[in-house]
């Protein structure tokens, strides 16, 4: 079994002293880990966050970047950016940004070839609504998200790419997916990806799943066969929580 990726979102949370806390609270607590950590943090808290990680087992990401280098993009950060920083991840397609800022396949793809290019490794976000669910359309539009998103995507590329099935119902909800309903979505994700990439490739994909995720119900939900990890919002941002998470398995 591969060992877990738990990532932290701190989705739009945080000042700068309030991360410094956080940071300083978490570090300790996950300092053995066995498990990949990083905390995907809002821009403002980056340089911050690449400081006080530098020589410990905690890794940092952004939460979005823009496809192109540089340019007339008010408000928009370039991957190279992140670079720069010192930062390694970088969350593209979050549910919350196609719901709220317009991202699609399309953009997804986008960001992810160009955060691939600078040097970024991307975490893709993909998940169906509770209506698309309810109504039998989950597996037609993960497959969609998945052949839309990663279509210019080559296997190298992928060996570099981390996916995070969240369904949107989960997100925030308190409603989390049962073991068994997250496994049976990431592994058809995965049978997805196995035939553009064949079996080893997609064997080798890490599929975290996103959604509720806490310290109560993290053990359960990764000790499933085709979970490879978290993506932990509201829990992520208290330290204990957070590494409890991550230590919930292995
Ligand atoms: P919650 O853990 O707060 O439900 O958020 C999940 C998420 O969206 C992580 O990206």
């Amino acid at each position: 079994m591969k060992n877990k990726i738990i990532a932290g979102n701190w989705k739009m949370n945080k000042t700068r002293p309030e991360a410094e806390a956080l940071i300083k609270e978490l570090l300790p607590l996950v300092a053995d880990s066995v498990n990949t950590v990083i905390i995907c943090v809002p821009y403002t808290d980056l340089h911050t966050a690449v400081q006080l990680t530098k020589g410990t087992n905690v890794h940092v990401g952004a939460q979005n970047c823009h496809w192109k280098e540089s340019g007339a993009f008010t408000g928009e950060i370039a991957p190279s950016m992140l670079k720069e920083m010192g930062v390694e991840y970088v969350i593209i397609g979050h549910s919350e940004r196609r719901t709220y800022f317009g991202e699609t396949d399309a953009t997804v793809l986008a960001r992810t070839q160009a955060a691939l290019q600078a040097g970024l490794k991307p975490i893709v976000c993909i998940g169906e609504t509770l209506a698309e669910r309810q109504s039998g359309r989950m597996q037609q539009v993960l497959t969609r998200q998945v052949v839309e998103g990663f279509k210019d995507i080559t296997a190298q590329q992928l060996a570099n790419i981390i996916v995070a099935y969240e369904p949107v119902w989960a997100i925030g909800t308190g409603v989390t997916a049962t073991d068994e309903q997250a496994n049976e979505a990431i592994a058809f994700v995965r049978g997805v990806f196995a035939q553009k990439y064949g079996k080893v490739a997609a064997d080798a994909l890490y599929i975290q799943y996103g959604g509720s995720m806490n310290d109560q119900n993290a053990a359960g939900l990764l000790a499933m066969s085709d979970v490879d990890g978290g993506l932990i919002g509201g829990a992520s941002l208290v330290a204990a929580k957070f590494a409890a998470i991550v230590h919930a398995h292995g």
